[in-house]
């Protein structure tokens, strides 16, 4: 994005003297510049691979692994070929030719009737279809009704072999202490075996209950790279791309915004490829990192200056304008002073881009001006309620971060938790796809930092199916995970947790707590669970005095939060004072602590905090 735009713009500098002297000269001048700004501007595959080095060489297109990870591989190509044991696979595979060798199975099969939408769609003239995981009796039928002519596209298929887990680890060797992370193989088709297609057809298995399927993956996957290599373009960079399915296709890869129509169990798609490519050209799933944050050494910054994005994005002039950090607050007052801390953290961290902060009725008008005064810009929402949750639950109105998808101002948005703060620069994420994050556990992404990309669609898709879906832990997080199984990691500096398993190694806390306090940090932010800094005294983390909050205690991390405070303005400070209840809660907790001899001794510190006089009403 930073090359691309610079390039022409010195080209046409340097032609003046040149064009002076013949006009055609000038015509053919501007041809090449033509051709070569349209070269410049296409977005480069091999960024991401480039810029990772040695890590992320491994993408959907080219697999080529520092280790071979050969076991794995192995048991997912193993007993895949029975499907096509029967097919040749020619590049313009006359289907009629072939039907003598296939084993009729027709008793199973249903077939698909055209859908009349898509002789229209067609137009007039032969077309190509690729077909993609089609029943071979649908690619002949379609080949003798139709008068275009479908092309069978072969590959083989993942086997029970391959678990969603191998794409999604719960942990991943992020900072290369004794392994370098790699992602197993997905199957491809032969691409080069292929002409070009005017539309790309494929039947999507699915299972409302199970979306975490690596077939259904792996036929997203091929038609995604099929629409990438051999789709052909209109003007828009957009290509065609049908599915039968009888649940919405991925949205991971075909966005929302991209169904042109749908037809019983059919979607017509036209997929912007550009924003394809980019998707593919990350890691297959959160078996690596999407790109490291760091060169050789893990404690550099990274060169953000060499990453591209979607070309469409830095083609838009202003697109600095359409990308924002956002943080939602509703229900109650008691995230005000992480929002105000948040705030000054993202500011401090350098960031020109807006902060746009969604509050809902039960902020105060007080509340309000100090938060705008901290940096947000404030929209107001209706929030939404979780109609599976219970009345009065913590979380009963946890969807209203869907909210956020319906900032459509802006094409992306970072979402950032009240109870973060932010250490360093964050703004390369907005180079990265819906959804990008950090892991949390097993398949999940924490939703507490994330890349989301705004669509009214989107928000549409999630209202419809807040009933149905099931949340495993009755939050957004989980209602997210199933929204997008497909994700990209981030590294977990980003949205570094602050807990640790009640099984840590001295050394593991020891560790941990460095990075926590590292100045300049080494983490790009906080993730304050528990307790939270604001609702303690600042002597000490209050998680130490409540036995289950022991996993998330750390007096390093406590006291880091209130640096930030610290460089705070006195006025938004005021806005970090306890309530009455809080107060007698901690001390209450500090007395049990006392009662029962809590060996951590946090409860004997004297308490010095000034807030412990200065309360608030509740
Ligand atoms: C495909 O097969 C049909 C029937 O056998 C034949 O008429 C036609 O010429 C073949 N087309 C090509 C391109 O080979
Ligand atoms: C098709 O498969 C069935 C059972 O799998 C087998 O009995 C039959 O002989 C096969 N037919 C042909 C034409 O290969
Ligand atoms: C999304 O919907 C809102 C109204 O609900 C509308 O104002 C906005 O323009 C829509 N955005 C787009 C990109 O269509
Ligand atoms: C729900 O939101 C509350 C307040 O924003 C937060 O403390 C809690 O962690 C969220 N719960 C889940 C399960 O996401
Ligand atoms: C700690 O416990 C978790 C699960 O409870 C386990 O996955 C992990 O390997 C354990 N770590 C150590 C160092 O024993
Ligand atoms: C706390 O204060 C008490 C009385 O003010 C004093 O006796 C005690 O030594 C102090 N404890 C610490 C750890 O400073």
């Amino acid at each position: 994005m930073v090359e691309g735009l610079g390039f022409p713009q010195r080209i046409i500098k340097a032609t003046p003297s040149k064009a002076l002297v013949i006009r055609i000269n000038l015509v053919f001048l501007a041809f090449f510049i033509i051709v070569y700004a349209a070269l410049l501007l296409r977005p480069s595959l091999s960024v991401y691979h480039e810029n990772a080095a040695s890590l992320v060489r491994c993408s959907i297109r080219e697999c080529h692994h520092k280790d071979e990870n050969g076991i794995k591989v192995k048991a997912v190509l193993e007993e895949s070929t029975d499907h096509d044991e029967s097919n040749i696979n020619l590049p313009n595979y006359n289907k009629s030719k072939n039907i003598g060798l296939i084993n009729e199975t027709t008793s199973s099969h249903d077939e698909l009737e055209i859908p009349s939408f898509l002789k229209k769609m067609l137009g007039k003239g032969k077309k190509k279809i690729g077909m993609v995981n089609m029943d071979e009796e649908d690619v002949s039928e379609w080949n003798r009704k139709y008068l275009g002519e479908t092309i069978a596209v072969n590959f083989d298929h993942v086997t029970d072999f391959f678990k969603w887990e191998d794409l999604f680890p719960e942990w991943i060797d992020e900072e290369e202490e004794s392994d370098v992370p790699s992602c197993p193989e997905v199957p491809m088709p032969d691409f080069k075996r292929y002409g070009k297609m005017d539309v790309i057809l494929a039947k999507l298995p699915c299972n409302e209950k199970e979306r975490r399927d690596v077939f259904r993956l792996q036929v997203h996957l091929v038609v995604a790279n099929l629409a990438v290599k051999k789709g052909k373009r209109d003007w828009n960079k957009r290509t065609r791309v049908v599915f039968w399915s009888k649940c919405r296709p991925m949205m991971e890869l075909f966005r929302c915004s991209e169904l042109v129509k749908r037809q019983g169990n059919w979607w017509f798609f036209e997929p912007e490829i550009p924003k394809l490519e980019q998707k593919l050209s990350l890691p297959v799933g959160s078996c690596q990192l999407a790109l490291p944050l760091w060169g050789q050494g893990i404690h550099d910054i990274y060169d953000v200056t060499k990453i591209q994005s979607s070309s469409t994005s830095y083609l838009k002039k202003k697109s600095k304008k359409r990308e924002a950090y956002a943080t939602v607050l509703h229900s109650s007052e008691a995230y005000v002073c992480g929002a105000i801390t948040l705030a000054q953290s993202l500011r401090r961290s350098g960031t020109d881009r807006d902060l746009i902060l969604l509050i809902d009725n039960s902020i105060s008008a007080e509340k309000r001006a100090a938060l705008a005064s901290a940096g947000w810009q404030i929209l107001v929402i209706t929030r939404i309620r979780n109609p599976n949750a219970e009345k009065g639950a913590y979380n009963e109105y946890n969807y209203s971060k869907f909210r956020l998808w319906q900032l459509t101002d802006y094409d992306k948005i970072v979402f950032v938790d009240a109870d973060i703060i932010v250490l360093r620069n964050l703004d390369l994420l907005f180079h990265f796809p819906q959804i990008t994050a950090a892991g949390n556990d097993f398949s999940l992404f924490n939703s507490g930092i994330m890349v989301l990309e705004p669509s009214n669609c989107t928000f549409k898709v999630f209202m419809e199916s807040r009933n149905d879906v099931v949340s495993y832990n009755g939050g957004d997080q989980g209602f997210l995970n199933e929204m997008f199984v497909w994700w990209h990691r981030l590294p977990r500096r980003v949205n570094f947790l602050k807990d640790f398993w009640s099984n840590s190694t001295i050394n593991e806390i020891s560790f941990k707590n460095e990075l926590f306090g590292a100045d300049p940090p080494k983490v790009y932010a906080i993730h304050y669970l528990g307790w939270k800094p604001w609702l303690c005294y600042r002597d000490y983390d209050c998680n130490w005095d409540v036995e289950e909050s022991f996993v998330y205690a750390s007096d390093v991390a406590h006291h880091r939060w209130w640096k930030v405070y610290d460089a705070m303005d006195e006025k938004l400070q005021s806005f970090c004072r306890l309530t009455k209840r809080r107060k007698t809660e901690l001390e209450w907790e500090r007395r049990i602590a006392r009662k029962k001899g809590l060996v951590n001794g946090h409860w004997r510190i004297n308490i010095t905090d000034p807030r412990r006089s200065h309360l608030v009403k509740d």
